[in-house]
């Protein structure tokens, strides 16, 4: 009889697809700390209730369409979710009740680590940047927010010893070393403000930071429900295509679950003809590099 325990109340993933299953299918609205013992491949699991634990979730860009998507799915998943955003009362409008797991906390991405490091606090487990500047007449505003803002994060994750971060990010990032210059969706997300660029950089940060990252870059972005099977390629590989915002968000809270997404950077569409898979399978069929 082999015995399998959890780490610690403070480790982010259980560690196994087994603890993981065992987490979900017996107490869907938590994720907790416990200890199983295994047999064979018969699981019996011993719940430490002393050891309940909620981790909480920091998502940057909370009010957006896509972190609001993550926010809701990360407190159906059971996570206490800490939901940074520019503007508290927009919200509060956005998330409306009184959830206790839903905490709405300040947090412009431009203003500096230091602000961002208060707001992240030593009660996040993880963050979720889904931040991306909103169009105006500052044509810097993509690198101030897409670059130096998730820097900031970044920055902010290292002083709390916060050592998760899923990012947001996007297909054709490194177009121009794809091949991809005269692509049109290039060309276009580049004339507003250097975007691509300005995600790439940081990008390139994160993965230097040491902290375990999973980068994800979706294809063109839709509002609709799902329309088609997730399907996850490595980095520089997908130039076309497009996904539900909720899939993206699903993506982002299974990366949180699946050790196999760690040091990863992946691509994802949606396609009809795609079979459908199971997130260990999409996050474990992609190379670390
Ligand atoms: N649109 C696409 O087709 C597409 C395709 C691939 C990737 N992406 C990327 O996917 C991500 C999510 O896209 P989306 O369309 O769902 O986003 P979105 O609706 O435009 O939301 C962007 C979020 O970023 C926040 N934000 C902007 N500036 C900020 C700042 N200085 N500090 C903190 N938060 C700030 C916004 O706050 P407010 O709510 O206060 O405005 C909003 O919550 C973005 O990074 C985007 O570039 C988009």
């Amino acid at each position: 009889m082999a015995m399998v325990s959890a780490t610690t109340a403070s480790t982010l993933f259980l560690r196994t697809t087994l603890s993981r299953t065992l987490s979900f299918t017996t107490k869907p609205s938590s994720f907790y700390v416990k200890s199983a013992t295994m047999e064979g491949s018969e699981i019996k699991e011993e719940v430490n209730e002393g050891f309940n634990v909620k981790k909480k979730i920091f998502v940057a860009g909370a009010t957006g369409s896509t972190g609001k998507r993550i926010v809701e799915k990360l407190l159906a998943k059971g996570f206490a979710v800490k939901a940074g955003v520019r503007d508290v009362d927009k919200a509060k409008s956005t998330f409306p009740g009184d959830n206790p797991d839903l905490q709405i906390v300040k947090a412009d991405v431009t203003e500096g680590s230091t602000k961002l490091d208060e707001a992240i606090s030593d009660d996040s487990d993880a963050v979720i940047c889904a931040t991306g500047f909103r169009p105006s007449l500052d044509l810097f505003a993509p690198w101030k927010v897409d670059n130096f803002g998730t820097v900031n994060l970044v920055e902010a994750c290292r002083k709390r010893n916060v050592n998760r971060f899923i990012l947001i990010s996007s297909i054709l990032v490194n177009g121009a070393a794809m091949g991809q210059l005269f692509n049109p969706a290039y060309i276009f997300l580049n004339v507003f403000g250097l975007t691509l660029v300005a995600k790439l950089q940081a990008e390139q940060y994160i993965r230097k930071s040491g902290i375990n990252y999973t980068i994800i870059r979706p294809g063109g972005l839709k509002n609709d429900p799902p329309m088609g099977n997730i399907v996850m390629e490595p980095e520089d590989t997908l130039s076309e295509g497009s996904i539900s915002r909720d899939q993206v968000a699903d993506v982002a809270v299974e990366a949180l679950l699946c050790p196999e997404s760690s040091y990863k950077v992946v691509e994802i569409v949606a396609r009809s003809e795609a079979p459908k898979r199971s997130f260990e399978e999409l996050f474990g069929s992609i190379k670390q590099k």
